[in-house]
């Protein structure tokens, strides 16, 4: 992937060959891996992402007519939905953003699984409040582009990828409660590498299969009578057995994945990464034999890592293609 500033300058490129003036306001926000804990953030559990060195970056300027949008992802239709839905919710939010002119970059792979669309909401969230002059906290920014998300793109995702891609450093795991949004961040042992290794099959996530499990946890959390499924005590965890046979492995996946999440911050503080190896495997076959949402493609990758000595490896993030972590002992610099 190229450096950050090579995306940074590319955008103010874009924006004069396509609208013939310079950009007057800028914004960038990372792409994001998830370490562990995937398809537990809309059922209120933990997650463990990173923010990648790789970022979206965009620029601004005055429109003197309507927003209008300069892409070099313009193979891909999707993306000015995001764009485009950050600007009404900002303007919805009673944030004075002027008609603009939008140039974007972006050195995030896209349909990698690796949050390019948080990373663009976010950056262009950033730059058309730098052009308002209007501060907003980044939970809010994280939030605000949840809900673009949700209403403009029509995916029903939780807060996961926003909030890491606002809060992260480049380079950082963070621990983030879903429910409360509380969060710190997780140092990695420098013995620790996380590959990232991109299956090559491009996800959708609105074909429907993200919001059929997301709906399969809340038919779930309604029949055992909680909010939010990650909130089941273990007490409890014996009535899942009882749920129809889908619904049952759905909910199975989300309780452990949560108690897998707080099993790998222990391993990560402890130094213990055959454990937190161990635990990235788990979450891998949960995600595929009761989540079903790998892939043949994100399987062989795992199995191919273990074969070569990994400490272990998982399909991240929504699934249904995207890619998969490898994580390996290096010697330590
Ligand atoms: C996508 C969504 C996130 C999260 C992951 C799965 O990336 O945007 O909210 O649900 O899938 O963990």
């Amino acid at each position: 992937m190229a450096p950050a500033t090579d995306a940074a300058r590319r955008t103010r490129a874009l924006h004069e060959a396509r609208f013939g003036c310079a950009a007057t306001a800028f914004g960038h926000a990372p792409g994001r891996v998830n370490l562990i804990g995937d398809h537990v953030d809309y059922a209120g559990g933990r997650v463990l992402p990173m923010a990648l060195s790789c970022e979206t970056h965009v620029a601004l300027a005055h429109s003197a007519t309507d927003d209008r949008f300069a892409s070099e992802f313009e193979g891909d239709a999707d993306w000015t939905r995001y764009a485009r839905g950050v600007l009404i919710e900002l303007r919805a939010a009673g944030i004075a953003v002027p008609p603009v002119t939008v140039a974007i970059a972006s050195d995030v792979p896209v349909g990698a699984g690796l949050s390019s669309s948080a990373a663009l909401e976010v950056a262009v969230a950033r730059a058309a409040l730098a052009l308002a002059g209007t501060p907003l906290a980044q939970g809010d920014v994280a939030l605000l582009c949840q809900r673009a998300e949700h209403v403009h793109a029509g995916m029903p995702c939780g807060i996961m990828d926003q909030w890491c891609v606002a809060h992260a450093r480049p380079g950082e795991a963070i621990l983030l409660d879903c429910a409360s949004l509380a969060w710190r961040s997780v140092p990695l042992p420098p013995t620790l590498a996380i590959d990232i290794v991109d299956s090559g099959v491009r996800h959708a996530l609105r074909d429907g299969g993200y919001a059929a499990r997301r709906a399969d946890t809340e038919q779930g959390a309604a029949r055992l009578g909680v909010a939010q499924l990650a909130s089941l005590p273990p007490a409890r965890w014996s009535e899942i057995d009882a749920l129809p046979e889908r619904i049952a492995r759905r909910a199975r996946h989300v309780v452990r994945e949560c108690a897998r999440v707080d099993a790998a911050v222990n391993a990560l503080d402890r130094g213990d990464l055959e454990s937190f190896g161990a635990l990235l495997l788990e979450s891998h076959a949960s995600l595929r034999d009761d989540f079903d949402v790998s892939t043949p493609e994100l399987d062989a990758i795992v199995e191919h890592a273990v074969a070569n000595g990994a400490l272990g490896a998982r399909m991240t993030g929504g699934g249904f293609g995207g890619s998969a972590i490898v994580a390996r002992r290096v010697t330590q610099p």
